[in-house]
């Protein structure tokens, strides 16, 4: 590890907004991506990890990446391909080749992580912008490591309405056993929920900039961008939250969110409600807080940062 650099890992269900979260974070100079690992989660385990390692070969990113779960915690997954298109990132033409030469590493993620974890020489980010099951298998088979996440940043849940549910964000939704285990060991989470990301839209105007990149990368970027705009009409591209980018922007700028204690609670058994992220903000007076819930964001300069670090990445990749 570089001196003076803190270390990190990625975790990601790679679609295409972990694509831009991990493209944001490998441009941060003040860290250095110890890992990345996959886990099931927009899609299956098999094309998460082949998302992720299309990404790192496309933008050359020199990081191990580590398969992980395939499964949640409990129960069979609930992958959302109908809705973000073939193998879990969908496109309105061209697509980001698949990895020629980059593959994963043979050690399982879970005990990849757990060991990042237990060598780190300081307190270790963890950012999360997949279901939680990877972080929550390596804090169930090494407690101890708990201690040695300095931050766990995180997409998901939300503190009002869900998008997979009308009460669940999609991330917890799949594996909340999960997060509820994540949260229970104390780990210190940042969350960065819907009721956040909602405030923080791309649009047409940024596919567009990426696209007069004019490479055949920046081509693919842009019809990958393309589609995740029109996820709600196939037929007309709109504002969408940029979800996972949240996380990694928010490392680099965080005078750009503010955050707030909360005691954030996970809905396991709820007919209508499972995976719902209960927050109650009212703390230490009504509950001890365990984590903090991102409340507010200058979206307009967070979609800003991460347009720009894709037009100069894809600029300097030719
Ligand atoms: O609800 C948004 C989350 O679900 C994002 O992480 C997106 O990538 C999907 O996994
Ligand atoms: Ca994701």
């Amino acid at each position: 590890m570089a001196a003076g650099k803190q270390a990190v890992w990625f975790d990601c269900d790679t679609g295409f907004d972990d694509l831009m979260a991990l493209v944001v974070l490998a441009g941060l100079d003040q860290f250095e991506i110890a890992g990345v690992s996959t886990v099931v989660g927009n899609t299956s385990l098999e094309n998460t990890t082949a998302n992720t390692l299309a990404v790192v070969e496309a933008f050359g990113i020199d990081v191990p990446v580590y398969r992980g779960r395939s499964l949640p915690l409990v129960g069979q997954p609930s992958t959302i391909e109908s809705l973000l298109g073939e193998g879990g990132m969908g496109t309105i033409g061209r697509r980001l080749p698949p990895a020629a030469r980059r593959r994963a590493e043979p050690e399982h993620a879970v005990q990849a992580l757990i060991d990042f974890l237990r060598s780190a020489e300081r307190p270790a980010l963890v950012v999360g912008t997949g279901p939680l099951t990877n972080v929550a298998e390596a804090l169930a088979l090494a407690p101890d490591v708990v201690g040695k996440i300095g931050r766990l940043v995180v997409m998901g849940g939300s503190t009002g309405a869900g998008n997979h549910t009308a009460a669940a964000e999609f991330n917890v939704f799949a594996d909340p056993e999960a997060w509820a285990a994540v949260l229970r060991a104390g780990a210190p989470l940042e969350m960065f929920g819907l009721n956040l990301t909602r405030q923080v839209l791309i649009g047409p105007d940024d596919e567009a900039r990426i696209r007069a990149v004019g490479t055949d990368l920046a081509q693919a970027v842009a019809d990958h961008l393309g589609a995740y705009l029109r996820i709600r009409d196939r037929h007309r591209a709109a504002p969408m939250p940029l979800h996972d980018p949240c996380t990694t922007v928010s490392l680099a700028h965080p005078e750009w969110f503010e955050l707030a204690p909360a005691r954030v609670d996970v809905e396991l058994a709820g007919q209508l409600t499972r995976g719902a992220t209960v927050c109650e903000f009212r703390v230490p007076r009504r509950a001890e807080p365990n984590a903090l819930v991102a409340v507010r964001a200058e979206g307009e300069r967070v979609v800003g940062h991460v347009v720009d670090r894709f037009v100069e990445a894809l600029t300097l990749l030719g």
